[in-house]
C-alpha cells in the first residue's frame, strides 16, 4: 500500500485558505464546472422520469392498470428523490440545480412521453431507464475517484434505475401476451 505522505500542517494550511468554497479543496481532483454540468444534465433527466411516470401513473387504464400505476407512481416518487439528491450535490459544489422547465427536455438524456397505451407506457419507460442505466455507467467510470461524493450518488441512482428497469421487464413479462404484442 502507498504510504499517505500529505503533511498535516500543509493540509491544515490549506484548509484555511479559500474557505469560501467550503467543501471544495485543493484535493479536489476533477473538472468542477463540468462535474456540476454533468450532476444538472441528470437532474434534468431526473425530473422529465418523473413528469413521465406520474403521467403514466395518472392516464394508466385497463383492467391490468392497477399494479402497474402502482409502480408508475413508487418509480415517480424514487426519481424525485434521485432529482433532490442531484441539486442538494450540485450546490455543495458551488453550482446552480437548473430546474428551468423551458429548457428540461432539450438537456434531459431520457425522454417524456404521453402514450395511452399501457403496453407502450411500460415500454417507454424502460427505454427511459436503460439511457439512464448506461449514462450513469459512464458518469461513475469518468469521475473515478476524482470526485467520489458524486460519483457515489450516481452508483446509488444507478442502482435504482436498474432495478427500475427490472420491474419494468417484469411487467411486461406478467402482461398477457395479447396485451404485449
Ligand atoms: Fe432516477
Ligand atoms: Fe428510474
Amino acid at each position: 500500500m502507498a504510504e499517505f505522505l500529505t503533511d498535516i500542517k500543509e493540509i491544515r494550511a490549506r484548509a484555511r485558505q479559500e474557505i469560501d468554497k467550503g467543501p471544495i479543496t485543493s484535493a479536489y481532483g476533477a473538472d468542477l464546472q463540468r462535474v456540476v454540468q454533468v450532476c444538472n444534465e441528470a437532474l434534468a433527466t431526473e425530473l422529465v422520469c418523473v413528469l413521465r411516470y406520474k403521467r403514466h401513473y395518472y392516464t394508466a387504464t385497463g383492467i391490468y392498470a392497477e399494479p402497474v400505476a402502482a409502480e408508475f407512481l413508487e418509480h415517480a416518487a424514487e426519481e424525485q428523490e434521485h432529482a433532490d439528491r442531484l441539486a442538494r450535490r450540485i450546490v455543495q459544489l458551488g453550482g446552480e440545480p437548473d430546474f428551468n422547465p423551458d429548457t428540461l427536455t432539450a438537456r434531459s438524456h431520457a425522454e417524456y412521453d404521453s402514450s395511452l397505451d399501457l403496453v407502450e407506457m411500460i415500454k417507454e419507460d424502460l427505454v427511459a431507464e436503460r439511457i439512464a442505466i448506461a449514462s450513469y455507467t459512464e458518469i461513475v467510470q469518468w469521475l473515478g475517484d476524482r470526485d467520489v461524493t458524486t460519483r457515489r450518488i450516481f452508483e446509488d441512482l444507478l442502482a435504482q434505475e436498474e432495478e427500475h428497469a427490472d420491474d419494468l421487464k417484469g411487467l411486461l413479462e406478467r402482461l398477457p401476451e395479447a396485451q404485449r404484442r
